[in-house]
């Protein structure tokens, strides 16, 4: 039997790859990889085992109140046996899960309950507001509520998440799509979504260098987390022709240009964490070009996707749409990525989280690659 190592947190559960993952030059979504490196396939047996120790044990069924249907949730803690799950590819003939794509997963094991093993979406728990994950069969025509998916997790890089979002099996709907955290209830370790569901139902704030929200319209400067990963933010003029690039100084200390953000939500005065925003150096440039961030094209040599300066053209604008999110380092430290779901909630996006890349001594933007952790200092 094969293991999917997954990393617990408050807010989701994240699958960890073994090995990461090539930049993919097909169509077809990258298959997920077990902790062996190999990708999961249809009809065989996992276990998905958190990766941080004190966030549960492996999935397991758990009988909330003495009756049935069973619910999807963790062992107490780790080294505790756990059962295994099976995926069936919501594609026929699909021998491979991929990711984004719906599956049905299934626990492989037998139950005192009539009711299937299978994963299904269940009610809003009333107290937290939370939907929980139990067992049973959709009964309405699509099944939509039995069909999950993983994904990449913004943090990029090597790390997924499992979600709710079966737009494979009906494109035309528009789901409150959500991600798999786990909710603790009498000591049982409950799987639920919407995590962040606050009881605002806003996300945190994201907060500058003194702790203070990042405001709409004001001026911030972007410094790398991490001292020897580069210098501030700034414009790059990368080979002698506009439009110019995001990138950073090439040491800490310089001047940097200051960015101003706007959220997408129109009236919203914070930005918030997993929150679209358009986000533009407050700078004038020889560039005819408006000096917005631009989801760019892909470098041919490094297969990564550059940030330039512009305006999409598309209706939407989807590529001008930027997010924040927190880096997994803890404190007010937090990483760019570009995934623009509130402009666009039933678009498939190829999500990525912005890192950086080196080309002739100049610091570049790129996502598909590492990541760089940031902190936001407000212009004096
Ligand atoms: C147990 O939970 C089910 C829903 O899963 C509910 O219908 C039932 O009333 C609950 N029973 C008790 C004893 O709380
Ligand atoms: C975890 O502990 C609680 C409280 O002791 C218990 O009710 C529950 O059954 C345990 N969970 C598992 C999966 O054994
Ligand atoms: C500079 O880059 C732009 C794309 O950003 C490209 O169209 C142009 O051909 C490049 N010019 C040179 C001199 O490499
Ligand atoms: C960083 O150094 C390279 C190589 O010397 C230079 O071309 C580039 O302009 C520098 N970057 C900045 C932002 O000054």
């Amino acid at each position: 039997m094969k293991s999917m190592r997954l990393i617990g947190s408050l807010s989701c559960i994240m699958l960890v790859m073994a090995i990461s993952a090539v930049a993919q030059p097909s169509s077809s979504p990258a298959p997920v990889l077990d902790s062996a490196g190999r990708p999961l396939q249809r009809g065989v047996e996992y276990y998905i085992n958190p990766a941080i120790t004190d966030s549960g044990g492996r999935f397991t069924l758990i009988n909330r109140n003495g009756s049935c249907p069973f619910y999807v949730g963790q062992e107490n803690v780790s080294g505790l046996e756990g059962l295994p799950v099976i995926f069936t590819p919501f594609v026929e003939g699909e021998t491979v899960i991929r990711e984004n794509r719906d599956f049905r997963v299934a626990f492989s094991a037998a139950t005192i309950c009539v009711q299937s093993t299978a994963w299904k979406l269940g009610e809003k728990d009333p107290e937290s507001n939370r939907r929980l994950i139990v067992t049973g069969e959709d009964q309405s025509s699509r099944r939509t509520a039995n069909y999950f998916r993983i994904e990449k997790a913004s943090d990029g890089g090597d790390i997924y998440q499992i979600s709710w979002c079966p737009t494979d099996v009906c494109p035309t709907c528009r789901f409150d799509c959500g991600t798999a955290g786990n909710l603790v209830e009498n000591g049982k370790r409950l799987l639920a979504l919407d995590a962040v569901a606050q009881p605002s139902s806003s996300p945190a704030p994201v907060l500058d260098s003194a702790g203070r929200p990042l405001q709409r319209g004001v001026e911030y400067y972007i410094n790398p987390a991490i001292t020897d990963s580069g210098g501030r933010f700034t414009l790059i003029d990368r080979n002698g022709s506009c439009p110019l690039y995001v990138g950073q100084e090439n040491g800490s200390g310089l001047e940097g240009l200051p960015v101003i953000f706007t959220p997408f939500v129109e009236g919203e005065t914070v930005i918030r964490e997993g929150r679209d925003f358009r986000v533009a150096f407050s700078a004038a440039t020889i560039c005819v070009q408006s000096t917005a961030w631009k989801l760019g094209e892909r470098d041919p040599e490094t297969k990564r996707r550059l940030i330039v300066t512009g305006e999409d053209q598309g209706s939407r604008r989807a590529g001008n749409y930027f997010r924040i999110g927190k880096a997994s380092v803890g404190g007010d430290i937090y990483q760019i990525s570009w995934c623009p779901t509130e402009v666009c909630p039933i678009c498939k996006f190829n999500c990525g989280t912005v890192g950086n890349l080196v080309e002739n001594g100049k610091r570049l933007l790129a996502l598909d690659g590492n990541v760089i952790p940031v902190t936001f200092e407000r212009k004096a």
